[in-house]
């Protein structure tokens, strides 16, 4: 493993092999006694540009404990990042000084990924992990919940948990859902009000979470897992975040009601009492024994970073499925007096997209970026019915075949287009079947998104593709889902 960067990259696998690898870990962290420095691996730089106390405190400590230096930057104006600089460009300079990992929280949503990314395109060996970014990720605290959950039950499955709060906005349990997806028989109840329920794309297709709005949902649930509202998320004047803010406590009558042997977790720090100070010394509340099992998770994460630093990381190129459905001979088909494929004629050399829905030729023809001077849009009716309705465009390329990534735009545009290829005589009919992902194009809606931070990353718009009719796009560095519509307007 060389990046940490979300939990939407973890298998079932890979978090055992973490869980396991802390375990072996963990009496090193339990002894306080260091393992023999390690002068000639560089640093290790701890970038927190938003508040931290365990997750800052815990890498710091973890790295000590593998004998790796590390230098900490805390505070949101600590770094030039506050003077406008680029994510990038910022971890150009920390690898620059000699850095091997980052380890780096901002309220950049996908500010880790595009850094990792950025690592690669320039071929500087740098690990990063991911400590929170914005609403979206906090992958090392899932797996010290997951770790937490295994040290008390003994199994990753077969649980029930309830998962209370600001769902909306917090990144742990953003991370927490895309983890619980991976594991066996467990049965997951989301409570939160209205304001901040979880959107849909983290449950989709899960069958075992129900929503709720009250804890009474929550007896007999083996872990509760609460969460504070994310304030600082909401807008400045604080109007909204009161509405929802202690709403759900966990207090000594609700301990009673969920019954004697449900757990009580929650990520920390509380933020308007959702566990009442009262029960902080309770048995079955198990926050602080949680917190601490972010150390030797964060040593094995670092671990596993260093003994994965070598790799290389290739930079994803998903290309489309592209099935010909006919060839035909360019004379043949004259001689067949086939209507349709002798309108391709007037071209003997490039490409002919058919079956454009109406109006979407000349957007598809700007999309392309088309020689005005060698690309043609019809407005086609029914050749053969000489109907006069228009009924589909078309657009001829001269001259012109598409790449994968053009073929991949298309397809997701005008998920049904035939796309027609004219070269030595011969026309070559494709459908576009399967479309994994689009870059280059688009601009992803969310503000906090590194793509609308960070100039660079800008340039690398890059969008997986869901859905029967490749209507919703996950932007790959946020990781939120849109409509194609908003993406690609
Ligand atoms: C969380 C975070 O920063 O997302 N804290 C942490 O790292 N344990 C939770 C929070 O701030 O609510």
């Amino acid at each position: 493993m060389k990046h940490v960067i979300s939990a939407g990259d973890f298998t079932r696998e890979s978090i055992e092999r973490v869980l396991a690898s802390a375990e072996t870990l963990r009496p090193i962290w339990e002894s306080r006694q260091p393992r023999e420095a390690l002068t000639d691996i560089g640093v290790v730089r701890l970038l927190f540009a938003e508040a931290s106390t365990r997750t800052a405190g815990s890498f710091e400590e973890a790295a000590r404990l593998c004998g790796m230096p590390s230098a900490l930057t805390a505070g949101a104006d600590a770094t030039s990042l506050i003077k406008g600089e680029t994510l990038g460009h910022t971890g150009r300079m920390y690898h620059g000084q000699n850095a091997w990992a980052l380890v780096m929280r901002t309220k950049i949503e996908g500010g880790a990924r595009w850094v990792a990314e950025m690592a690669t395109r320039y071929g500087l060996n740098l690990c990063v992990l991911n400590a929170g970014d914005g609403a979206n990720e906090h992958p090392s605290q899932t797996l010290l919940d997951l770790s937490t959950i295994k040290r008390r039950l003994g199994r990753l499955d077969r649980f029930r948990i309830g998962i209370v709060g600001d769902l909306r906005l917090s990144r742990t349990v953003h991370s927490f859902i895309r983890a619980l997806r991976l594991l066996d028989n467990i049965e997951i109840i989301l409570v939160s009000t209205p304001e901040s329920r979880l959107q849909w794309w983290y449950t989709e297709g899960m069958t075992n979470v129900t929503v709720a709005d009250s804890l009474e949902a929550l007896v007999g649930c083996d872990f509760v897992y609460t969460t504070r509202i994310q304030r600082e998320r909401f807008p400045a004047d604080g109007y909204e975040s009161k509405r929802v803010r202690g709403r759900y406590v966990i207090d000594e009558a609700v301990l009673k009601m969920l019954g004697g042997k449900t757990l009580i977790m929650h990520p920390l720090p509380i933020g308007d009492g959702e566990i009442h100070s009262g029960i902080l010394m309770h048995p079955q509340v198990i926050v602080d024994e949680q917190a601490a099992n972010g150390i030797s998770i964060r040593m094995a994460l670092l671990q596993m970073a260093l003994a994965g630093q070598e790799d290389v990381t290739e930079l994803d190129t998903c290309e489309p499925e592209v099935e010909v459905i006919r060839s035909v001979s360019a004379q043949e088909s004259i001689a067949r007096k086939d209507a349709e494929d002798r309108r391709f004629l007037p071209i003997p050399h490039g490409t002919v997209l058919d079956h454009l829905p109406v109006g979407t030729g000349d957007h598809i023809k700007k999309v392309l970026g088309c020689d005005p001077a060698k690309s043609y849009v019809g407005h086609d009716g029914g050749l053969r019915t000489r109907e006069p309705v228009v009924k589909k465009d078309t657009l001829r390329l001269e001259n012109r075949f598409l790449t994968p990534g053009e073929l991949s735009i298309i397809g997701v545009l005008v998920p049904d287009v035939t796309v027609n290829s004219i070269r030595d005589g011969v026309i070559t009919k494709s459908k576009i079947r399967r479309v994994p992902e689009v870059t280059g194009i688009g601009h992803c809606p969310n503000p906090a998104c590194v793509t609308n931070h960070d100039a660079e990353a800008a340039l690398f718009p890059h969008f997986h593709v869901h859905g029967e009719d490749r209507g919703v796009l996950t932007c790959h560095y946020c990781e939120q889902y849109f409509d194609r519509a908003e993406v690609l307007a």
